[in-house]
């Protein structure tokens, strides 16, 4: 009989979670039976193993019924449910997130995603010309472009630092981006994981040392929420965005923006904010027009799935993963491990190279010989694929990856 016989094939997870819900999140990383049960009620393509879920964590069928069920009922329910109950049903939304983030309600809003949050940041700063901003090449794409824009615009200069894969400690990184910082310095971006690399960044720190400096501090939290637990306002920054398509497994077109409150005033929003706005109200930061208001509406059924699973639970079960190959690969020779091997330095994420390999190659090989889905990476310090298991994946199909790489560098 196979170990995963007695394994229900289910769209609804609740009995299956009931029956472990003593076991402690360390002990059920590595329960397999359990996770089995979890990656049943994903509908997953047999065609590869798909290790790229850093771009979208695809949905859980039974998130994915609830998000149908809501497309029908507002089509239903039409310009009525628009003109109604859209906007309370919304607020409802980002008042459940502003929960799982720890802060206030009055500090969230949904937006479609981090590249909209950030970008209502850095392109609402009263910029002057010969401000300056800081912020690092790992940084994503969207992000550094916006700051060229307010360059070009507002005459603004960019100071951008380069974070090393393997830091000797968080000085290190405190220190890179403290010398980077000088009296013209009005914002600093940081990521709180490096989405190329999975480095998770000291940012409280970061925040603590911009601050001592009267540098306010905008966080890229685009891979950590719900895949890491930690609160927003723990972290002291001024700004914090994130894509809820990510790790909280959200149809895509989701994010939020968090605010701290006394920041709200100093950001001129986006689009016209509507005359009833208070100067302090964040939702003058938020006005959307017409959009997917279903998508949103998801939004309650995928906290109520990852509660389910259980925020440590995941945590750890993700990081288990990720520390399942990267151990048994990471000292061999011709293999460069692009993240670091603390624990506390990273979690699902990781990124492996090949020495003499381009990374698009070794992508195109897993994928055509391997049957492995990755992305590859090649720039900044980072040439490799990254590496993003979810909490469907198998040791199973990590031992594939591992066979991979063994083979390809010539273990
Ligand atoms: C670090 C980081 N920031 C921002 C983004 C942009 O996210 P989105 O496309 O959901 O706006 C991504 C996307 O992968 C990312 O990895």
């Amino acid at each position: 009989m196979s170990l995963f016989a007695a394994v229900p094939a289910f769209s609804n997870i609740d009995k299956w979670v009931k029956k472990y819900e003593h076991v402690v999140p360390g002990q059920l990383a590595s329960d397999e039976t359990f996770w089995e049960g979890i990656r049943r009620g994903f509908r997953l393509k047999p065609d590869y193993i798909n290790l790229e879920n850093g771009y979208y964590c695809f949905l859980p069928q039974e998130t994915l019924e609830h998000f149908i069920s809501h497309i029908r009922e507002v089509n239903y329910q039409g310009s009525y449910y628009m003109r109604t109950k859209r906007f309370d049903d919304k607020r409802a939304m980002a008042e459940k997130l502003a929960t799982l983030a720890g802060c206030t309600k009055e500090e969230l809003v949904i937006t479609r995603n981090t590249t909209e949050a950030l970008d209502i940041v850095i392109g609402g700063t009263h910029w002057q010309p010969g401000d300056e901003a800081v912020m690092a090449e790992q940084d994503y794409g969207a992000m550094l472009d916006m700051f060229k824009l307010a360059a070009k615009r507002h005459g603004i200069i960019n100071k951008v630092i380069s974070i090393p894969n393997h830091p000797s400690g968080d000085e290190e990184i405190v220190n890179l981006y403290a010398a980077a910082i000088t009296s013209k310095t009005k914002l600093l971006m940081v990521c709180h994981i490096i989405n190329i690399t999975g480095q998770i960044l000291p940012v409280k720190k970061i925040c603590d040392m911009a601050h001592s400096k009267g540098v306010k501090v905008l966080v890229d939290g685009a891979h950590a929420f719900a895949h890491f637990t930690y609160s927003i306002p723990g972290l002291g920054c001024d700004y914090y965005g994130t894509s809820l398509h990510k790790w909280l497994s959200v149809p895509l077109g989701a994010g939020f923006l968090y605010v701290k409150k006394e920041n709200i005033k100093d950001i001129w929003p986006l689009f016209g904010p509507g005359a009833d706005k208070k100067e302090d109200d964040i939702y003058r930061l938020n006005h959307t027009g017409t959009h997917p208001v279903h998508t949103d509406l998801a939004i309650t059924n995928a906290i109520d799935y990852y509660f389910k699973i259980g925020a440590e639970r995941k945590e750890e079960r993700l990081r288990y993963l990720q520390l399942y190959w990267s151990d048994k690969v990471r000292n061999l020779p011709g293999v460069v491990l692009n993240t670091p091997a603390e624990k506390e330095r990273s979690c699902g994420i990781a990124n492996v190279g090949i020495k003499g390999m381009k990374p698009a190659d070794l992508a195109e090989t897993l994928l055509k010989k391997y049957k492995i889905y990755t992305v590859a990476i090649d720039y900044a310090n980072v040439h490799g694929c990254r590496i993003t298991p979810n909490v469907y994946t198998t040791p199973g199909e990590l031992d594939q990856l591992v066979k991979a790489i063994r083979e390809l560098s010539g273990n």
